[in-house]
């Protein structure tokens, strides 16, 4: 979790470089690379040089030689996303560590490679229980082990025994239990037989469509569904998004990459640009924090003169659908309006900016095609068996398609989730920092604002309850100073 801190404390302590000469190397086995993906050149050099000094083996250049890999503010998917787009006949044929910088600077105090902790899976099981939880329609208890899993991540120090957990924050009963269990069994019995459950596998399964929140899957669990196959056959009637979402279920659940976010980003853009010139489109949510993968590409669109923007998105999907490019969409109004709206209110979660929630067609690169760039008209979806996406089978297949020549191919496009927000010039500022996530570090920062400051935030304006007033901002750095903030920049919101 990223600590918030008050602005204005003290500058960085820089590490003082310690002289001396090169030792051989002490561990033979041990062969380390540190990922330089937000750990930055120079403190990679830095970071390498003292390893040397201490008698580790620092790879420059990643092969096949290393053991282990390091890195700094990267996810687990963020890490092995990088290692999936390096030369696949240099991969590491021996088991790979993929260590985070704690273990490293655990492993230079200590002059010798530590044992590998338990920590990472406390978190995917603290993370399982909050993932269970939502799914369940249980926000709370949701949160309860989110915090819990950032605490275990934020920790300097690999945990080894249950005292060194005495007087955190965030760590409830049932998370300290789970701990216990990971740190003496190696795993968590109860997380275990919650992987196995028959009521588990069913909510991913149900969820994972499109369209289908915690409180429908249950419904439908209750009925005896718990497979798409018996969702397609229950004879339910299933509205627009599901519909979508059954039909486009294997496309949705797989992650967008970052190129993918790009090329959509120069869709957009285009379109925008053309419809209203002048007007600007800023990526946001998990893409804008640095992420590498995304299950959605987020969007939020502006103009420089206020009062420009009305109107402009019924524009942009107007021409998106005329070009084909849009599976499904569900355009909702702008209802923020400041004169009604008490800010006094606890801020809601939900804003009411004028929004899209999309489904886009974008062309994929082929092997044995002609390259395409942008989308495809929707008559040359080839993949339309049957005259309705709910009575195709397309499970696990819909990825391959039938040619006319009989032959099985890649289907030429994806489906990709992309949300687009409108919001006026005066309240872009807190539209970009609303919609730039984590949704944690949203609510730490709400929260902060609320009861550190007396002030209500929400992704449309700052209110100060005191002073009874707007707070006007025109950056996320002004918004951070009335906050009374050290500015943390995106790639530190993962949290
Ligand atoms: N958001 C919001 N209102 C919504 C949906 C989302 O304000 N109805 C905000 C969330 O608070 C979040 C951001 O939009 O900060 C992005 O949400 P989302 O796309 O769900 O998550 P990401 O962080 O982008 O992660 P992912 O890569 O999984 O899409
Ligand atoms: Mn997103
Ligand atoms: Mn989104």
């Amino acid at each position: 979790m990223v600590p918030l801190k008050r602005r204005k404390v003290a500058g960085n302590n820089s590490v003082a470089e310690q002289g001396g000469d090169k030792t051989p190397p002490k561990f033979p086995e041990v062969f380390l690379f540190l990922l330089e993906r937000k750990m930055g050149a120079s403190r990679r050099a830095f970071l390498s040089q003292l390893g040397r000094k201490k008698g580790f083996q620092v790879e420059e250049l990643f092969s096949t030689s290393v053991t282990h890999i390091i890195s700094e503010n990267n996810s687990g998917d963020e890490v092995r996303a990088w290692l999936d787009s390096q030369d696949r006949t240099r991969r590491c044929p021996a088991p790979l560590h993929l260590l985070d910088i704690s273990w490293f600077t655990e492993s230079m105090s200590a002059g010798h490679p530590v044992q590998i902790l338990d920590r990472h899976k406390v978190q995917d099981a603290l993370s399982l229980l909050a993932e269970n939880a939502e799914l369940s329609d249980q926000d709370g208890r949701g949160v309860a082990f989110r915090r819990a899993a950032a605490v275990m991540k934020s920790l300097p120090e690999p945990v080894t025994s249950m005292t060194q957990l005495r007087g955190l924050p965030c760590l409830g009963e049932h998370s300290l239990r789970v701990i216990r269990d990971v740190l003496e069994n190696g795993a968590s019995r109860e997380v275990e037989s919650m992987k196995q459950s028959k009521q588990y596998k069913a909510l991913k399964v149900l969820t994972g469509v499109f369209g289908v929140g915690a409180k429908t899957a249950a419904r439908w669990i209750r009925e005896g569904i718990h497979t798409l196959h018996q969702l397609r056959n229950s004879g339910h009637t299933l509205n627009r998004a599901q519909q979508a979402g059954l039909e486009h279920y294997d496309d949705l659940n797989q992650q967008v990459s970052k190129a993918e976010a790009e090329a959509i980003q120069q869709i957009v853009e285009e379109v925008v640009a053309s419809v209203l010139p002048g007007a600007k489109v800023t990526l946001t949510g998990g893409f804008r924090r640095g992420k590498l993968m995304g299950h959605d590409v987020d969007f939020l669109i502006t103009h420089p003169e206020e009062g420009k923007e009305v109107g402009l998105m019924s524009k942009v999907v107007s021409w998106l659908e005329s070009q084909g490019f849009l599976l499904y969409q569900k355009t909702t109004r702008n209802s923020y309006l400041v004169s009604d709206d008490s800010p006094a209110l606890p801020p809601s979660n939900m804003d009411r900016f004028e929004r899209c929630l999309s489904i886009f067609k974008l062309a994929q690169d082929q092997p044995h095609r002609a390259k395409q760039l942008g989308a495809l008209p929707l008559d040359t979806a080839e993949h339309r068996r049957g005259d309705s996406g709910l009575q195709t089978d397309q499970d696990s297949c819909s990825q391959r398609i039938q040619t006319p020549g009989g032959q099985e191919d890649t289907k030429p496009w994806r489906a990709v989730r992309v949300d687009l927000v409108v919001s006026p010039i005066s309240q872009f500022a807190f539209a970009v920092l609303g919609w730039t996530g984590s949704k944690l570090f949203e609510r730490e920062l709400r929260r902060w604002a609320g009861q550190e400051k007396a002030m209500s935030l929400s992704s449309h304006a700052l209110y100060d309850n005191k002073k009874r007033k707007y707070l006007q901002a025109s950056s996320e750095e002004e918004i951070f100073a009335h906050l009374d903030l050290e500015f943390i920049p995106p790639s530190e919101r993962n949290a």
